[in-house]
């Protein structure tokens, strides 16, 4: 039987376009290594006994690479794989609509899996454990539970803000993974194996400088790599080459660092702590974000990558953040370094 890959929705339009780049199996997928390994061995042992593989969880910044992983798992265990996201399952009918059509052995994804409504979660519990939902039919007295049994199936759950899941849904994993950021070496494999298939070739360096501006996140690297090679079309040059990368990178305002706007704004309000610390709170009501978000998605590269520190009163600049802001660097006390 042919494979069905049912995508109910991709949530940003440039994801569609990027679904050409999207891996589509192990070997393309590079970076990550311990959760390939680790999968691999799952995915392994669970088609050997012939069973559905446990429940997964992704967990990690966007652009990452979880929605590719989960449909690379489908791919490996020959899987049927239906993907939704939380938002589009607003009652719990809903769910269970979607899991009564579930078969032996296909695969649930559930990407922001942290918004489903708890009536919704609830339906999701049970049918993670048990494979059993019990839905209530009519209302009043004269309502009745109807138990309902379910095919083995894997959910596989993708969310950007691990902290928001509830514990009880968390349990229910078997696995969970959370995703890191690539290397600048990983992402110009993945330029290089992108540009292959845009039928594009780009030279070493040209693709290291796009890795290196890519705040270690995958999409955001194929994203410049198909404005760059716009900028080669254009010249008409059949080769993508540092210098008109270099050039392209420039008129299109990216900085070396690969930061955005909200990290920028992020580094010039805690260099103007002067070497304070500043609170979680304090940082999101500045930046006009909720705390989840900007400990979620936005701390993690620059904790990562040593510009930022955490520290018991709050967060603070490091040396590293006054040197790509081009400040002094000021000590607590406020005097200069
Ligand atoms: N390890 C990888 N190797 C090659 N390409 C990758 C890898 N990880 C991600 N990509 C590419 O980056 C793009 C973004 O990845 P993906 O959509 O899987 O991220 P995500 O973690 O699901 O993001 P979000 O949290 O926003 O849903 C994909 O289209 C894919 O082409
Ligand atoms: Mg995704």
């Amino acid at each position: 039987m042919e494979r069905l890959v049912e995508i109910e929705t991709f949530s940003a339009d440039e994801e569609t376009s990027e679904i050409t780049l999207r891996p589509d199996a192990w070997g393309e997928y590079i970076g990550q290594e311990q959760i390939k390994k680790n999968l691999s061995v799952f995915i392994e042992a669970s088609k050997k006994r012939d069973e559905a593989l446990d429940h997964v969880l992704f967990y990690g910044p966007p652009g990452l690479g979880k929605t590719t992983l989960a449909l690379i798992i489908a791919t490996e265990m020959q899987a049927n794989i239906k993907v939704t996201a939380a938002p589009m399952i607003e009652k719990s009918g809903d769910l269970a609509a979607i899991l009564t059509n579930l078969e032996k052995g296909d695969i649930l994804f559930i990407d922001e899996i942290h918004r489903l409504s708890p009536a919704v979660e609830e339906i999701l519990y049970s049918s993670m454990e048990d494979f059993r939902i019990d839905i209530i039919i009519g209302s009043g007295p004269a309502a009745q539970t109807v138990k309902i049994d379910l095919p083995r199936f894997t959910l596989i759950g993708a969310t950007t803000r691990a902290g928001m899941l509830s514990n009880p849904l968390r349990d229910r994993f078997g696995m969970s993974f959370r995703m890191n950021f690539y290397s600048a070496e990983e992402l110009s494999k993945i330029i290089t194996q992108a540009s292959l298939k845009l039928e594009k070739d780009i030279i070493e360096e040209a693709s290291y400088e796009i890795a290196k501006r890519s705040r270690g996140t995958p999409r955001i690297a194929l994203r410049i790599l198909r404005r760059v090679r716009d900028f080669a079309d254009v010249a008409d040059e059949k080769i993508i080459e540092h210098h008109r990368t270099k050039f392209a990178l420039e008129e299109l305002g990216i900085n070396s660092f690969g930061f955005d706007e909200m990290d920028l704004k992020l580094l010039k309000l805690l260099a103007s702590a002067k070497g304070r610390a500043m609170g979680l709170s304090t940082i999101a009501a500045s930046l006009s974000e909720d705390e989840g978000t900007v400990e979620d998605v936005l701390e993690p590269y620059l904790l990562a990558n040593g510009y930022l520190q955490r520290t018991a009163k709050g967060r603070k600049a490091t040396r590293a953040t006054y040197d790509v802001l081009n400040m002094n660097y000021v000590n607590e006390d406020g005097t200069l370094f």
